[in-house]
């Protein structure tokens, strides 16, 4: 026989029922290390393209353009993300620039998941993420959520 929950209503077989996970990832990150990192690669435009490029999609530039504080507050994004992801993310053949800030015409962000992150984030199940970012003017930070369900059952009894 199945259980009942408190109120006498019967619920499904535990076999049956969905489990559902949920994932979180935080980082901080001084925007002053990032305003560094970019002006190391100012010697020629190239490098600094290539620079920043490896760590920004062309849509994430577009957006922050020279705002360090957006720069670093995705970077922080994708640290979160990766720890959403599980520890082995980089070791997962995962490039920064799989892991997407997208901001909408009124500014708020959401993630987009590409390549091996994109995979990885399906072999765990997560399918609705979240991220809120925010920065003063000396550090961003990143708070990111991933909700799913497991890919395999987590049990069967
Ligand atoms: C969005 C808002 C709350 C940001 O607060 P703030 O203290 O000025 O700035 P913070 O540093 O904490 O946050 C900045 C980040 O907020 C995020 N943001 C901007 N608009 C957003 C929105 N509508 N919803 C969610 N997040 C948003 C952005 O990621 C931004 O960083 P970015 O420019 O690098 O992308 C503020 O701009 C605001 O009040 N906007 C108008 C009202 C609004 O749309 N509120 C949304 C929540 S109801």
């Amino acid at each position: 026989m199945n259980e009942a929950d408190r109120d006498g209503n019967e619920k499904p077989p535990k076999t049956h029922r969905k489990e559902k996970m949920l994932r979180t990832g935080v980082d901080i990150v001084k925007i002053e290390r990032i305003r560094r990192a970019i002006s190391r690669y100012d010697a020629t435009a190239r490098a600094r393209k290539r620079f920043l490029a490896r760590l920004y999609t062309e849509a994430e530039l577009r957006y922050c353009r020279d705002r360090a504080e957006s720069l670093a507050a995705r970077f922080a994004a994708k640290e979160a993300i990766a720890k959403a992801l599980g520890t082995g993310a980089w070791r997962d053949g995962i490039r920064w620039i799989d892991l997407e800030i997208v901001s909408d015409a009124r500014g708020a962000p959401s993630v987009q998941l590409h390549g091996a992150a994109a995979r990885r984030a399906q072999s765990l199940g997560l399918n609705n993420w979240s991220v809120s970012l925010s920065h003063d003017d000396e550090q961003a930070i990143a708070f990111v959520v991933a909700l799913g369900e497991p890919a395999q059952p987590l049990s069967s009894g």
